[in-house]
């Protein structure tokens, strides 16, 4: 999830856009870069780092210009570095492009550019749009309309995109189209910006919200054209189309959360997206497909595995547990899932046939990185679920597969652990087809499935006014349990999590088989028990235990399916889901269990986002 911007007016642009990145900051900062139109050249200043590097290189060395465009990056295809920072030009040096998403094709389009003598300087997805772009003004000059005087650059930039597949919200400069940015949106948010004399465009409204309120918000396969004196609209067909134009009301904090009230709130509304960014351009083929070409994981590794070891830390730990189930019944591999803090004291007996799925968020746990660390002495292969590109643990693992959820600024981990699930449960059927214990229909059901998982989380999200509810009578409690089964047992276990860490409630999540070997003792009218009842093959036996716990004056919360039978006392509250196969529904059940803790430390008046005597990212044992 990257920040771009662009400004083209009457003013120097530098100021401008590097003040637009700022605001941008929270989507993403491991390089950042700028280029402004300046006679007739452009010019380019990139750096790696936070963005004082770059205004460290512009204060060194001045780019001059009133028309720009820049770009704060959170890597996805390439390490953060100079080379790999936006914005990425074309052979000529006269074409610019900053582009804030994933281009799915980009490995069949870069072969082809290559084989065409485009020479690329970058690892990334994104400098093959550059130099498609410029394959097409090459060509092109005979596809000019008369109807706006930049023909040539927009009809290049709207042929190149019809040839490419994936999420983008990208601008373009040319410096023989002085006074013109051209922008495009499909997947990934953009804004433009209606100053007087000047226009704007942003990742987020934050990017120019102190020049103009006046915002029009493009839609998928949607175009613009922007110059000093406003922006025209137009669909990829190149069909000119009337956008409204809204006035923004929000204050810049309010804009930077998206007009919610905390970043928890804000990615906990991103996981459909999020879910979408993890699992794009990873679902087909699926016989020595994507995942292995994009991770090395080839069919051969995964077919000689012997053993497999999850190991995580925190809401990572609970991914893995969920992992485990899949990994073990969808690939048919042993797996075991260890606390990272734990896993070096063990005397595992690990070889080149055992691998280690190391998950994190950040890619800079200390407990972890130790974990992988120990893994490898000892002989092991380390594959690695993570968020952060270039980060410790990818950087020490054999393979990787990025979340691609974008930064989570919220201490609490809410829309990485749905990528992290996503992440897991494609590396566990694809390593059960490429290991023959998945047949391809088995898995392009469980794929079919997949792909319905963000409309089930919107589905999901339609119960926070319920849960409001919840939250205002439960609020004032000091203990909750969380109990459940099989593959929602972890959720169990993250939901306590997520209401412990931001509202400083004591909760605990257990396998709701072992309430009566002991837990059950706390059963009152005091302790709420959420009980994760939703459609599964344990379903009966989470009633049983609802009963239980109202047998001796207990009070619960229980999620379940819609139009499955509940025994609900008069004190109980019920959540129903949209009923689904059980094999994904953590995907789904976790997000009450987030809004829930959301709400009661909203209204406990705790510091949802920078909760107490937290970090966002562990880097000490
Ligand atoms: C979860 O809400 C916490 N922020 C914490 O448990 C976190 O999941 C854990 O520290 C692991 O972090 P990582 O995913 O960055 O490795």
């Amino acid at each position: 999830m990257c920040g771009i911007v662009g400004y083209v007016g009457s003013r120097q642009a530098v100021p401008i856009l590097m003040d637009g990145l700022r605001r941008l900051e929270y989507r993403g900062y491991d390089s950042a870069g700028i280029a402004a139109v300046s006679g007739a050249a452009i010019e380019r200043r990139r750096a790696q780092g936070k963005l004082s590097q770059l205004d460290a290189l512009l204060e060194a060395s001045p780019l001059k210009g009133t028309l720009a465009v820049g770009h704060t990056r959170w890597a996805t295809h390439g390490k953060p570095s100079e080379e790999n920072a936006h914005p990425h030009t074309d052979c000529t040096k006269s074409l610019v492009v900053i582009h804030n998403g994933i281009i799915e094709n980009y490995l069949e389009l870069k072969e082809k550019l290559v084989a065409a003598g485009h020479k690329f300087e970058s690892e990334t997805d994104t400098e093959v749009v550059v130099h498609l772009i410029e394959e097409k003004l090459r060509a092109s000059g005979k596809h000019a309309k008369p109807d706006f005087n930049d023909p040539l650059l927009f009809e290049a930039v709207r042929q190149a995109l019809n040839d490419v597949r994936g999420a983008y919200a990208l601008a373009v400069l040319w410096a023989k189209a002085p006074g013109t940015i051209i922008a495009a949106k499909t997947s990934s948010p953009l804004v433009i910006g209606l100053g007087t004399g000047e226009t704007f465009l942003g990742s987020d409204v934050p990017a120019f919200l102190d020049h103009t309120r006046k915002a029009v918000f493009l839609d998928d396969g949607e175009m613009a054209v922007l110059k000093a004196g406003g922006a025209s609209f137009f669909t990829l067909a190149g069909r000119k189309v009337e956008k409204p134009v809204q006035t923004i009301a929000w204050n810049r904090s309010m804009a930077e959360k998206g007009g919610h009230k905390h970043f928890m709130i804000k990615e906990i509304y991103e996981q459909p997206e999020s879910c979408e960014d993890s699992m794009r351009g990873r679902l087909f083929p699926l016989r020595d497909g994507v995942l292995q070409r994009e991770t090395g994981l080839s069919p051969d590794v995964l077919k000689g595995l012997r053993q497999i070891y999850l190991v995580a830390c925190g809401t990572a730990h609970h991914a893995c547990m969920i992992g485990r189930y899949w990994i073990e019944d969808l690939a048919d591999v042993p797996a075991q899932v260890e606390i990272a803090s734990e896993f070096r004291y063990r005397q595992h007996v690990l070889g080149p046939k055992d691998l280690v799925v190391a998950v994190s968020q950040s890619g800079e746990t200390a407990d972890t990185l130790a974990a992988v660390r120990c893994a490898k002495e000892k002989g092991a292969k380390v594959f690695a679920v993570c968020n952060s590109v270039g980060s410790a643990i990818t950087r020490a693992a054999d393979y990787n597969l990025y979340t691609h959820c974008g930064p989570e600024c919220g201490v609490a981990s809410t829309k990485a652990f749905i990528g992290q699930l996503t992440g897991l449960v494609l590396f566990a059927v694809h390593a059960g087809v490429a290991r023959g214990a998945l047949k391809e229909s088995q898995a392009r059901e469980i794929i079919d499935d997949l792909v319905r998982i963000p409309g089930r989380i919107r589905a999901a999200l339609k119960l926070e006014p319920r849960i409001i509810e919840i939250a205002k009578a439960l609020h004032k409690k000091s203990n909750f349990l969380y109990i459940a089964r099989h593959l929602n047992f972890p959720i169990a276990m993250e939901g306590a999590l997520k209401l412990k860490e931001i509202s400083y409630i004591h909760a605990e999540g257990y396998a709701a088989g072992e309430l009566k070997h002991g837990p059950i003792a706390l059963v009152d009218g005091e302790i709420p028990v959420m009980v994760i009842a939703t459609r599964s093959r344990v379903q009966e036996k989470l009633a049983s235990n609802v009963m239980e716990v109202r047998a001796r004056g207990g009070q619960c919360i229980i999620l379940a399916s819609e139009g499955d039978k509940i025994d609900a006392g008069k004190n109980d509250f019920v959540l129903r889901l949209p009923a689904m196969d059980e094999l994904l529904s953590p995907l789904v059940n976790v997000v009450p269990l987030q809004l829930l803790a959301y709400h009661i430390a909203v209204l406990r008046g705790c510091d949802v986002d920078q909760p107490r005597n937290l970090a966002k990212s562990v880097t000490v044992e």
